[in-house]
């Protein structure tokens, strides 16, 4: 795993702005940087065990793909993101943004990272039963990896202290 963590990391550095971006979000919200590696790790994993580990690209693609999920945090307030307890109406509208503005900031900075990994960035809050966001997908609509994120998202949720889990939701 460390070597595939190292391997992602250098396809990060080939694009330009992209390693940038992601340390940029280390200071602007933690706890979203922690939740990223994360994800990365777990999902790495889960994917390699479902398409195998023949298409090494692909995988280094992906995990690109994980890694900055939530980079669109980027554009919301530090207040929002630290926010203690439910957040308003226009807080969580800020909030829904997130995945577009991420899509649109990897599209931009990926040099040609594949749609199917870019998707994962803005459909990884997509729900199976159509009450995610941004589009409301359901089941199929919603990309392989993106579906892997739900899973890997939930474990996440469940293995980290309540205290660390910041409220993203109403
Ligand atoms: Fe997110």
């Amino acid at each position: 795993m460390a070597n595939t963590t190292v391997e992602a990391i250098n396809k990060l550095m080939d694009k330009p702005g992209a390693i940038e971006s992601f340390f940029q979000l280390t200071v602007h919200d933690y706890y979203t940087y922690t939740h990223s590696v994360h994800v990365y790790i777990y999902s790495s994993v889960l994917t390699r065990e479902i398409i195998g580990d023949e298409n090494e690209a692909l995988l280094k693609e992906l995990g690109v793909g994980f890694l900055l999920h939530d980079i669109g945090k980027k554009g919301i307030s530090p207040e929002i993101l630290n926010k203690k307890g439910k957040l308003d109406d226009d807080e969580w509208e800020e909030i829904k943004k997130h995945p577009a503005t991420g899509y649109d900031l990897l599209t931009e900075i990926s040099g040609g990272l594949t749609e199917e990994v870019t998707q994962i960035v803005l459909q990884h809050h997509e729900k199976i039963d159509g009450s995610g966001y941004p589009k409301g997908l359901k089941e199929i609509d919603i990309g392989r990896f993106g579906r892997i994120y739900c899973i890997v998202d939930v474990y996440d949720a469940l293995t980290q202290s309540a205290l660390t889990r910041k409220p993203c939701r109403k």
